[in-house]
């Protein structure tokens, strides 16, 4: 890991534009879990029975119980990790403009990273499906499942389930980002939910260095990554940082 965590600190600091992508990796150092591979979400329940818009709107009760009370406990809990907060620094260096992120925890914005872009949307927020009024998620009362708005309207997170769109800006914002930039890292993400996973392949068609940091080798490390720093990201970002870090000073 370390002659990779050099080779990427070297890319960064030579980058005139990096933009991060980042999935539930970048967030399993902080306690919440990926949704694929050992202690996944997706290995306890099926995707397709809870988290589909067509399986809320079927059963609203059942999903609050089965998935969104449990992530709404684990989210409030989390708290930014070394991973997060090696991308605020990034940021703070002026090397990295952007992350666009799966994910839907709030962490990114909690470490310090000031233009964030959510294809999944955001935790933070639930909205009522019939009058729409908007309820920040740790102001809900749970006593009651499905939690209703005072119109008695039943509450749903701001998130995309599947079978919903992504917010058109935030795709358009992260395709135009991702053509532009010259190095983007790839962190935490198995890269196998479109679109999102298409980002690192419109960079590295655009000329930008690819890097991926990852435990796991995943479908774009032979084909699009040009390298994968192997480790998890809360070690992987910590060690570019020092490594930019004694750069600048040298
Ligand atoms: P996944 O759960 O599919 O993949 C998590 C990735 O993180 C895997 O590649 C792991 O190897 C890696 N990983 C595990 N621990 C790590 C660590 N400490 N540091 C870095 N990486 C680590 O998560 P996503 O790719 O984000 O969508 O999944 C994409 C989308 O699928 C999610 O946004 C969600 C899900 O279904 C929706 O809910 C719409």
């Amino acid at each position: 890991m370390r002659e990779t965590i050099q080779r990427a600190a070297k890319d960064l600091t030579n980058a005139k534009t990096a933009v991060a992508l980042t999935g539930a990796g970048i967030s399993v150092e902080s306690g919440i879990p990926p949704f694929r591979g050992k202690g996944g979400v997706w290995e306890k329940i099926d995707p397709m029975e809870y988290a589909t818009i067509d399986a809320f709107m079927r059963d609203p009760a059942k999903v609050w119980n089965v998935l969104i009370k449990e992530m709404k406990e684990i989210i409030d809990r989390a708290e930014p990790n070394e991973g997060h907060k090696g991308l605020a620094r990034l940021a703070e260096m002026g090397i990295l403009t952007t992350v666009i992120t799966q994910n839907v925890d709030g962490l990114h914005q909690a470490a310090g990273n000031e233009d964030v872009i959510e294809f999944h949307g955001n935790f933070a927020w639930h909205r009522c499906m019939d009058c729409d009024a908007s309820i920040e998620t740790p102001s809900i009362d749970l006593s009651r499942i499905p939690p209703r708005c005072g119109c008695g309207g039943i509450y749903r997170p701001e998130v995309i389930f599947f079978g919903e769109m992504i917010p058109p800006e935030a795709l358009t914002r992260s395709q135009q980002l991702s053509a532009q930039c010259d190095v983007m890292l790839v962190v935490g993400t198995s890269a196998t939910v479109q679109p999102a996973a298409y980002m690192p392949v419109i960079a590295k068609r655009s000329g930008a260095k690819v890097i991926e940091i990852n435990p796991e080798a995943s479908p774009l490390t032979a084909t699009v990554s040009d390298y994968l720093v192997k480790g998890p990201a809360g070690k992987a970002m910590s060690g570019i940082i020092a490594e930019l870090e004694r750069l600048r000073v040298s």
